[in-house]
């Protein structure tokens, strides 16, 4: 046997044997955080002929994002009836966006989220911020309809009620955590159809939604297209195929 083919068994013993945890485990948040974001800088350079992409800018500015939206909703046409998704809602701003931006009278709006925050840490913020403080978003629009608590006890009861139509779907995942983000994504998995549309609003977060994301095409073999982007791919916007 090579030394290559080899090597991987030789590393496992000297973790195993030497107990190498003591060294490399302290440190393997910022190793994994590494190895993806040299995936994710690569795949940025990958994606090409988008609708809109400012990489790279040195500028943030968080309303770009409805940017994104308009130039996709002109290009997909998703000012006609929809069933829109939101995993992360909060206080509302951007599911406002969507429900003043397509007026279609058979469009439906779905929030979900707890409404008292994070459900966990997610970089410098804590379980419970972003709360909303129990408030459920109203826009006066019987189009919206909101599902509190966790994705992971809510998402499965809508989905048996058989409250999505065969409409083009829109999901938003702003839900910044990759527990979150995958979750829905593999649970939506046997609802996605060709031509849907996914939003992501923190994704090149290289252990987050990135990787969520990653992960989800490569468990369930799905292609996309990339449609755009803003922010560095913080925002982006991807077609299923
Ligand atoms: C960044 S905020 C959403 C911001 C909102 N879309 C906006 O534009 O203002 C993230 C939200 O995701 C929610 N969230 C994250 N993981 C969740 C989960 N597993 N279940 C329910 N809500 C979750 C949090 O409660 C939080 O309100």
């Amino acid at each position: 046997m090579t030394f290559k083919k080899r090597l991987p068994g030789l590393v496992k013993g000297a973790f195993f044997g030497l107990r190498l945890h003591v060294i490399f485990h302290p440190i393997s948040h910022l190793l994994i955080w590494l190895g993806n974001i040299a995936r994710l800088s690569k795949w940025i350079r990958q994606q090409k002929n988008l609708l809109i992409n400012d990489c790279y800018t040195s500028k943030f500015e968080y309303n770009k994002r409805f940017e994104l939206y308009e130039v996709v909703v002109k290009d997909q046409h998703l000012d006609e009836a929809i069933d829109y998704l939101e995993f992360g809602v909060a206080k509302g701003a951007s599911i406002e966006w969507w429900v003043n931006r397509n007026k279609n009278a058979d469009t439906k709006f779905y929030g979900f989220d707890t409404f008292t925050g994070l459900p966990e840490d997610w970089g410098p913020f804590k379980k419970g911020d972003m709360s909303a403080d129990n408030a459920i978003p109203d826009f006066n629009d019987a189009r919206c309809e909101f599902y509190q608590g966790l994705f992971q006890q809510t998402l499965s009861g809508f989905l048996a009620e058989g409250r999505l139509s065969n409409r083009k779907k829109v999901i938003h995942f702003d839900a910044d955590l990759y527990t979150s983000t995958w979750f829905v994504l593999a649970t939506l998995y046997p609802y996605l159809n060709e031509g849907d549309i996914l939003f992501f609003d923190e994704f090149n977060c290289p252990t987050h939604e990135y990787l969520a994301f990653d992960e989800f095409c490569r468990s369930f073999y799905v292609k996309y297209e990339t449609l755009g982007a803003v922010n560095n791919f913080y925002q982006v916007a991807v077609k299923i195929k």
